[in-house]
This record gives C-alpha cells, sequence and structure tokens, in this order.
C-alpha cells in the first residue's frame, strides 16, 4: 500500500467516526516561544488541551496529517539521520485527537480497528506497550483486542509518558508496535546481535527481550496513543487538564515501511522518488564502503523533505533560531553530496523532487515552488 493510500485511508477512518479533517498547521509553531518547530501532531492544539481555546470542531474530535520536524530543540534526530532506518529530519504524523471528548476506551478502539482493519495487519504481528502504573490501559487491550499479558509490555515514564517540551501538555501514553520479523521480507537481526529476539521464528517475548528487539528494530513502534491528563508546569509537578484528552500520533513513514514489507523507511515509495533523483546526479563515487553510500544518499533525501517545507513555511537561512537549524540541515546535505563526489549544488534537483511528489498534499509547496529552488542553490553554493 501507497503512502498516499495510507494516509487518505487514515483520514478518511477518522472522519466517518465523527472528526473533522483539519489541515497540517505550519512547522512554525504559532506564538509559542517554547518549541522551535512543529514536532508533533497536537501542538496545533495545544492550546485547547490546555483549555485556553475552544474545540476547532463541533464534535470535539480532528484529525490530521501533521507536517513535523524533528530537528534542534527537545526532539532533535538530526546526527542519526542517514544512518538508522528511522530517524528523520522531516516526516509526517498522522494523528486523531479528542478534546475532552473520548477518552481511553474509544482512542483504543480506533486505533486497533484501524491498523487490523482497515490495515489489515495480523494481530499475531502486533504488540503494544502501557505506562507500567495504567491498569486501565492494559485492561483495555485485553478487553478491545484480545491481547494477552504476554503481549502488553508495562514500561516506566521514559517509554510511555509523553511530553511536548519542558512544560505543557502531557500524559501516560500507549504505543502499537509491529513485528518486523514477521512483516519485512528484508529482516534480519544486526551483525553480532545476540538474545531471544534474534530469531525471526520466536514469537514469545519477555520485557526485556522485547525492549532490546525494539531499539535494534526488530519491533517498530507505528502509533503512539497519549492520554493527555496533565499540564506540566514550570517547576515540574502535573496540574490536571479541565478535561481529559486524547493526542495520537503514527508515523506515515514507518507505516509505509510495514506496508511495504521493508524494514527501513528509506526503502519506502516516499524516498525512492528522491534516492533517484541523487543517483541521476552521481558520477564516479569516491567512497569505497557500501554502507557510507547508501547513508550520504539517503541523508540528502531526507534533508531535501526538511529544506522544502522549512522554506515552503518561510524559514530562511540565518545564523540563530530556526534559520540556523535550516542552514545546519542544508550544510549537513552538502557535506554528504561532497563525500559522493559532487562539486555543485545536489540539494536543489532534490528539493524539486519533493515539491513534485508531495504538492497535491501540501500545497504551500507548489506555491514557494521558485522561492525553495533559488533559496536552496544560493544557500548550496554558498557553502560550496
Ligand atoms: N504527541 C505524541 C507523539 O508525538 C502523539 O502524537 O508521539
Amino acid at each position: 500500500m501507497q503512502a498516499s493510500e495510507i494516509r487518505t485511508r487514515f483520514l478518511k477512518f477518522f472522519e466517518r467516526e465523527g472528526h473533522k479533517i483539519l489541515p497540517s498547521s505550519s512547522l512554525v509553531p504559532a506564538d509559542d516561544p517554547t518549541l522551535l518547530f512543529t514536532n508533533a501532531g497536537m501542538v496545533q492544539f495545544k492550546r485547547v488541551f490546555l483549555g485556553n481555546e475552544e474545540s476547532p470542531s463541533p464534535t470535539r474530535r480532528a484529525t490530521t496529517a501533521q507536517k513535523c520536524v524533528r530537528a534542534g530543540g527537545k526532539h532533535n534526530d538530526l546526527e542519526q539521520v542517514g544512518h538508522t532506518a528511522r530517524h528523520h529530519t522531516f516526516f509526517e504524523m498522522l494523528g486523531n485527537f479528542s478534546f475532552g471528548d473520548y477518552f481511553k476506551r474509544d482512542a483504543t478502539g480506533f486505533a486497533w480497528r484501524f491498523v487490523t482493519d482497515e490495515l489489515g495487519l495480523a494481530p499475531e504481528n502486533l504488540r503494544v506497550t502501557v505506562f507500567h502504573e495504567d491498569a486501565e490501559a492494559r485492561a483495555l487491550w485485553k478487553e478491545i483486542a484480545g491481547l494477552g499479558d504476554d503481549r502488553i509490555f508495562g514500561l516506566g515514564e521514559k517509554d510511555n509518558f509523553w511530553q511536548m517540551g519542558d512544560t505543557g501538555p502531557c500524559g501516560p501514553c500507549t504505543e502499537i508496535y509491529v513485528d518486523l520479523a514477521r512483516v519485512a521480507k528484508d529482516w534480519s537481526a544486526p551483525a553480532g546481535a545476540t538474545g531471544s529476539w534474534t530469531d525471526p521464528s520466536k514469537v514469545d517475548f519477555d520485557t526485556e527481550a522485547f525492549v532490546e528487539g525494539a531499539e535494534a528494530g526488530r519491533f517498530v513502534e507505528i502509533w503512539n496513543l497519549v492520554f493527555m491528563q496533565f499540564d506540566r508546569q514550570h517547576d515540574g509537578t502535573l496540574a490536571p487538564l479541565p478535561r481529559p484528552s486524547v493526542d495520537t500520533g503514527a508515523g506515515l513513514e514507518r507505516i509505509a515501511a510495514v506496508m511495504q514489507g521493508v524494514s527501513n523507511n528509506f526503502d519506502t515509495d516516499l524516498f525512492s522518488p528522491l534516492l533517484a533523483a541523487v543517483d541521476e546526479q552521481l558520477g564516479a563515487v569516491p567512497l569505497t564502503d557500501e554502507r557510507e553510500v547508501i547513508a550520504a544518499k539517503r541523508v540528502i533525501a531526507d534533508h531535501a523533505r526538511a529544506l522544502a517545507f522549512l522554506l515552503a513555511d518561510g524559514v530562511y537561512p540565518s545564523n540563530e533560531g530556526r534559520g540556523y537549524v535550516l542552514r545546519r540541515i542544508l550544510r549537513r546535505g552538502v557535506r554528504y553530496a561532497w563525500l559522493l563526489g559532487r562539486r555543485e549544488p545536489t540539494l536543489t534537483r532534490v528539493v524539486e523532487k519533493v515539491i513534485d511528489t508531495m504538492h497535491d498534499v501540501y500545497p504551500e509547496l507548489a506555491q514557494r515552488r521558485k522561492e525553495i529552488a533559488t533559496t536552496t542553490r544560493a544557500e548550496e553554493e554558498r557553502f560550496l
């Protein structure tokens, strides 16, 4: 299933369940000095969760495909990008939101129906995690999804308590994982890895083996359901929110990997045209290590997406703040292109490909096509 179909199916599924489909907000958060970039679907709804703004939908339910950047600030993935299967500077987060309407029960039911009925994932290939103190979440997974305790892992605050930043709305969460060893045709345990999770035929794990397998990429988290209950204060204490709410986030790139039976997000249809645009520009590549070549191409494909979308939202290269992060992303991309033997602008062509392939969903890309390409080229030339 192509990524565009997953995105559409998600929004339509939640629309049928009374959610209003709302557009993605800008990558530059409106009036929020606590945050460098929009890093999750809930950012545009922060004030609604806090009770300071009315629900944007009369049903108190909404759904979005949200542009996100995690580079700079609290959620900063920049240095990992290219070297792992799932880190990105820019990614799309699919989400459904309840602003004081439904809570844990319906959120769990919707998610389970979407992954099993709409996506058709086999329940035996799914696992979930819950916050270890959240007995209600565990009981709901048992009741609604029929999962046994051996498929539900209780984890601590680091994994299963989500917060947007140092302050603001937060709460315990529950996450859905897919066993890639069972669904991806190319999955294999990393070289030298040991432990029961490295055996693809094994399906029963204790918590420790599951966590190790998740860290090593056998189990991929595709959806995080946050039960928004608190507002984290400056002194670290938790004040209850006026109405318990739901914020969920499902990474489109990860779901695409699962649905396309591949272990690495960069092997999905979201990235293949971009990687092809990198390849078209390469001559003899000086690097001899094939893994380094692949990583460099992935860095360029990833960073081109962030550049196109940040420039479309009015961020310009500069020496401070958001513009500085944009400049760092661009320069990292140029550096990797240099390692591939390029001595002239490379990202510009890839950025144009991002516009070509995504402007139907995000029209701002087409509206600013010229400025995006011109700015990228000028910055590339300057750094070269
Ligand atoms: N805010 C949560 C996350 O980013 C769910 O969307 O994971």
